[in-house]
């Protein structure tokens, strides 16, 4: 029987999931569809149920339901426990199991940049729902020390509660790193244009936006101004998705050029 994926979230149009996961089960022979589906947080109970009954087999959780979905799983990846983020879920042993796939997704794309995060300082730029994510992939690629930097500075606390060795600075304030990694919402608009102040920044830096669509944001262009490495959040939405597509179907699907131009 074809089996059913869903991507959730709110809002969805703009979603390149479908557009991925439907090459990648066509590439592979896989009988199965993926779809994408605009709720209301109400909504959720029902959708799980849905997974529970065998009725859709597996769904990504996209902005703003990752962390509000939680109470409704029944089981937790160590991963999904620790960053109270889920962007993954399948059924397992009857069990409605939680996965985050950000991590890896994360990882993976830093390595394929080149970039040596071992004994490295890191300045995060924003404290929503993908930060966590990010802090754990660093922990685990070994930073040496992780500076968070949020406008609702409280949020940023929120973090350090999870994360007790980070350390927050306020909005504004430009600490010296080797890596600046935009995990704000700024510049998804492409007018949107972000008010810190780079020009001490200096040489040799690695500026990193989880933003991938526009390609290119003011942050970005900043960073190449600069004289610095710059590198878009395409690989890690690919690199996720690649880990969710492992997860429910057993395959490891290539991460080609192919791929790659598919979401251009
Ligand atoms: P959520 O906070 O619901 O998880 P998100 O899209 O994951 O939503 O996070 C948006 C991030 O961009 C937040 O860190 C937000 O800062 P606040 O916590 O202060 O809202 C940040 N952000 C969005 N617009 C911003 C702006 N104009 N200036 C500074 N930070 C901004």
């Amino acid at each position: 029987m074809m089996k059913r994926y869903l991507v959730i979230g709110n809002p969805i149009e703009h979603s390149l999931s479908p557009k991925l996961h439907n090459f990648w089960l066509k590439k592979y022979n896989v009988n199965a569809i993926y779809e994408k589906k605009k709720l209301n947080e109400s909504e959720l109970p029902h959708i799980i149920l849905e997974i529970k009954k065998r009725k859709i087999d597996g769904i990504n959780i996209t902005v703003p339901f990752k962390k509000i979905i939680i109470p409704l799983l029944e089981k937790l990846s160590p991963e999904a426990e620790k960053t109270q983020s889920v962007n993954t879920i399948f059924l397992k042993n009857d069990n409605v199991v939680g996965h985050n796939t950000d991590i890896n997704g994360f990882e993976y794309a830093i390595k394929e940049s080149n970039i040596d995060i071992k004994n490295k300082k890191i300045f995060i730029l924003g404290a929503g729902g993908v930060v966590s994510s990010l802090i754990f992939a660093l922990n685990k690629m070994m930073a040496s020390e992780i500076i968070i930097s949020n406008r609702t500075k409280q949020k940023a606390e929120d973090l350090k509660k999870i994360f007790n060795d980070i350390k927050i600075v306020n909005w504004g304030e430009l600490p010296e790193s080797d890596v600046i990694i935009n995990a704000t919402s700024i510049g998804l608009n492409i007018t949107d244009r972000i008010n810190l102040d780079f020009s001490k920044v200096g040489k040799n830096k690695f500026f990193y936006d989880v933003i991938y669509n526009p390609k290119e944001t003011n942050f970005l262009q900043i960073g190449k101004q600069t004289g610095n490495k710059s590198e878009n959040g395409k690989l890690m939405f690919i690199y996720q998705a690649a880990f969710a597509f492992k997860l429910w179907h057993g395959i490891n699907p290539e991460v080609s050029k192919e791929t790659i131009e598919l979401l251009d």
